[in-house]
């Protein structure tokens, strides 16, 4: 193998997260804007282009392959994508191969993503309660996704919701999803609102509820441990001392991890994201399109990997934001 991909920092890249379209059937008001406008179809990066690129990065040593979107699973023959994606888990060079989804086509498509080899999804979730979950999607049906979460727990994959801490809106449901959660054997990380994309007349700082106010508020009622294990994501883990429920928080505001960062994201587009929050990017599309060979292609991502920032800009704090990115979050897929 090629040697492995080490930023400026010294931290090792051998998570690739990858957002396979822009598109996606649900307009969560923290993510887009109602009338968000896609892009031509002709922009995104085909199959086989999203195949070379993955394979390339596999190459260079990522071992963790996260596909999200927009919502991945709206993507038409997305599962002929996985499906190549197998052979690096079957020859060990891929360790995990994973989706992030919000649900919605999961009754559909979960036994072909267990047959593919991956093992756990994360499934985006903000409320259990229908109206709640109509208003913050702008449609979305809560059943549905409920439905797609039964069909990929029969299918055997190990579900871990993902639930933005929103102020105002899932406060009061802290408890419930918690409870929830651990009845369905499912793992729940709650992650602080990150200020991306410019969603009109929405209130950022109004949704931010910081996940150091979450916590004050599960131990209103339980003593809580922090725990050391990593999922190789970004998320720190709490018990629950009186349940054994494990917590995940990330928490980009108030306490940044991007000093232990692992991962880059490549966009539908082709375009390569050292960090979430900074715009710096690298165009793979280009000498991919221009007929670069692998040793070209290689080098176009170690020269973009030696760009990587030490971390975000992200701050609420004085009641204002700092280190906006206008870029959706759809776009980089998180
Ligand atoms: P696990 O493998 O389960 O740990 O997944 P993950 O947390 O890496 O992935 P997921 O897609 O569930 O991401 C959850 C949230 O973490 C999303 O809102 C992402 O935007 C956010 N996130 C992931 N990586 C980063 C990062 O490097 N910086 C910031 N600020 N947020 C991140
Ligand atoms: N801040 C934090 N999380 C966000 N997500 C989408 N937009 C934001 C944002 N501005 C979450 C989704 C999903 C994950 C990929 O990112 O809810 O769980
Ligand atoms: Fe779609 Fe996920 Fe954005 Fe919601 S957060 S609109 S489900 S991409």
């Amino acid at each position: 193998m090629e040697p492995r991909l080490i930023d400026p920092f010294r931290r090792t890249i051998s998570y690739l997260r990858v957002s396979v379209t822009d598109r996606c059937d649900f307009r969560c008001v923290y993510c887009m804007s109602e009338n968000m406008t896609f892009l031509p179809k002709k922009e995104l990066l085909t199959l086989e282009e999203l195949d070379r690129m993955c394979t390339t990065f596999v190459g260079l040593g990522v071992e963790k392959l996260r596909i999200t979107g927009g919502e991945p699973l709206v993507r038409r023959d997305v599962m002929t994508f996985f499906k190549g994606m197998t052979r690096h888990l079957e020859s060990g060079a891929l360790k995990e191969l994973t989706v992030t989804t919000n649900g919605s086509q999961l009754e559909k498509f979960a036994g072909d993503l267990a047959a593919c080899g991956v093992k756990r999804i994360n499934v985006s979730l903000d409320t259990l309660d229908e109206k709640k979950f109509a208003k913050i999607t702008r449609w979305g049906r809560l059943p549905q996704v409920l439905a797609g979460i039964r069909a990929a727990q029969k299918a055997g994959l190990r579900v871990k919701i993902n639930t933005v801490a929103l102020k105002d809106f899932n406060e009061d449901e802290l408890f419930t999803l918690a409870h929830w959660c651990a009845e369905e054997g499912m793992d729940l990380t709650f992650i602080e609102v990150m200020p991306m994309g410019d969603l009109g007349n929405e209130d950022r700082i109004g949704q931010y509820w910081s996940l150091k106010d979450l916590r004050a508020q599960l131990e209103t009622r339980f003593t809580t441990t922090d725990l050391s294990e990593q999922t190789g994501g970004p998320a720190r883990y709490v018990r629950i001392n009186e349940t054994g429920q494990k917590i995940g928080l990330i928490t980009p505001l108030t306490h940044n991890f991007c000093e232990s960062c692992n991962r880059v994201r490549l966009t539908c587009t082709g375009e390569l994201y050292m960090c979430l929050g900074q715009d710096d990017m690298a165009d793979l599309r280009k000498p991919m399109r221009e007929h670069a060979d692998d040793a070209m292609l290689q080098q176009a991502i170690r020269d973009a990997i030696l760009r990587k920032p030490k971390g975000h800009d992200f701050d609420y704090s004085r009641q204002k934001v700092d280190g906006q990115v206008i870029r959706h979050m759809s776009h980089t897929g998180g």
